[in-house]
């Protein structure tokens, strides 16, 4: 029987849980036998009881927890070339040769280092007598699957990320939630949001909750914008009627010059030039918590069953794929041409081509 280990890392994004129980259960339908591998690559180097065969009711009711409930963890042994030859020792102990990694680029590239040293990895270990010719004969190539858990829907290639649309509804929620105090006191309210370099949580809140103003990393602020955001609040409260402001700012917004925006600054701004009581609110990680949304269920659940196949499915010259979603339907993409177009994007916001940086974006949707 097949053995097909599973993982999640970096940071935990909901909908987590949803994929590795679907895995888990597809695995099995598939005839093959799961195992989990918990604190993310840190139980690949460990072994031990941190890498542990799952079952069907093992994962019962998982769809609806948050966090990844097998762990997630940033491991500085998996990083050296001695932590990855213990991981493959662990894995061909065990007799698993295929992995699904559920996590964020750099946690997807980091497998796909892992599948290409592989050889070289299993060679060493027998020269050094860890382990016997025999022993890794029916081990020689290693499946790696992504599946892209990330509150930041940060990836090319992918319409979402598991997690994010969770992570949305949450700070529609937390947002509605200020607006009501702010609405009582006729407040303005800066409001932070995650996303690292990504703006995508930043503008779906905006939109969906009729924020004043906004700013994102991919789109720096033209010069005199604080004329513009000063006019555009005061017409919102004097002509419309607005009793309450909202001003969004991502964590990775910055100026044209690259330096961050800073949520005090914005608020000083909105205090001395429009005598407007203001209070900065940062959401910090309630973003991250809490039960999957109904969409990160679906995704996940699909997703997984998906990666599951792409494992059986998977030649030894094909690329390492990452499960994505595109127009609806779930697809198989090479894991570093996603990954490389979004370092893409990253390069091009560094580089200050701020318009070629949202063109990439907007191309995912067209795509
Ligand atoms: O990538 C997910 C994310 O929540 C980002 O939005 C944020 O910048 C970062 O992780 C926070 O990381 P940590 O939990 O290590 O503080």
């Amino acid at each position: 029987r097949r053995r097909i280990g599973v993982l999640t890392s970096g940071g935990d994004a909901p909908g987590m849980n949803g994929a590795v129980r679907a895995v888990v259960r597809m695995a099995i339908h598939c005839d093959c036998e799961a195992y989990a591998i918990f604190e993310g690559y840190e139980g690949l180097v460990h072994g031990g009881n941190m890498i542990r065969q799952l079952h069907w009711e093992d994962v019962r009711g998982w769809l609806s927890r948050g966090g990844t409930l097998i762990g997630s963890a940033r491991s500085m042994g998996f990083r050296e070339r001695a932590g990855r030859m213990k991981a493959a020792k662990n894995m061909v102990l065990r007799g698993i040769d295929a992995l699904v990694v559920c996590g964020g680029d750099g946690s997807l590239t980091g497998a796909d280092v892992f599948r290409a040293e592989w050889p070289g990895l299993l060679s060493d270990l027998i020269a050094a007598g860890d382990l016997s010719a025999e022993q890794v004969e029916p081990y020689k190539v290693l499946n790696i699957v992504g599946l892209v858990g990330s509150i930041d829907n940060d990836m090319s290639g992918t319409d979402a990320t598991i997690g994010c649309y969770s992570s949305l509804t949450r700070i529609c929620d937390a947002v509605d939630d200020v607006f009501d105090t702010a609405f009582s006191h006729q407040r303005g309210f800066v409001i932070e949001v995650m996303g690292r370099h990504c703006g995508w949580l930043a503008l779906m809140s905006a939109i969906s909750t009729g924020a004043d103003w906004l700013f994102l990393p991919e789109m720096p602020p033209k010069d005199g914008w604080e004329d513009d955001m000063c006019s555009v609040i005061t017409k919102n409260r004097t002509e419309r009627g607005k009793r309450r402001t909202i001003v969004i700012v991502a964590e990775g917004a910055q100026d044209r010059q690259l330096n961050k925006v800073s949520s005090s600054k914005i608020k000083d701004i909105l205090t001395d030039r429009l005598g407007l009581d203001t209070r900065v609110t940062i959401l910090g990680h309630t973003q991250r918590g809490g039960a999957a949304c109904a969409y990160d269920r679906w995704l996940s659940t699909l997703q997984g069953v998906e990666a599951v196949r792409a494992v059986l499915e998977m030649s030894p010259q094909s690329p390492s794929p990452v499960i994505t979603i595109r127009e609806n339907k779930i697809m198989r993409t090479p894991l570093m041409e996603a990954v490389q177009a979004t370092k893409d994007v990253t390069a091009r916001i560094e580089n200050k081509e701020f318009e070629k940086a949202m063109e990439m974006r907007d191309a995912e949707f067209k795509e």
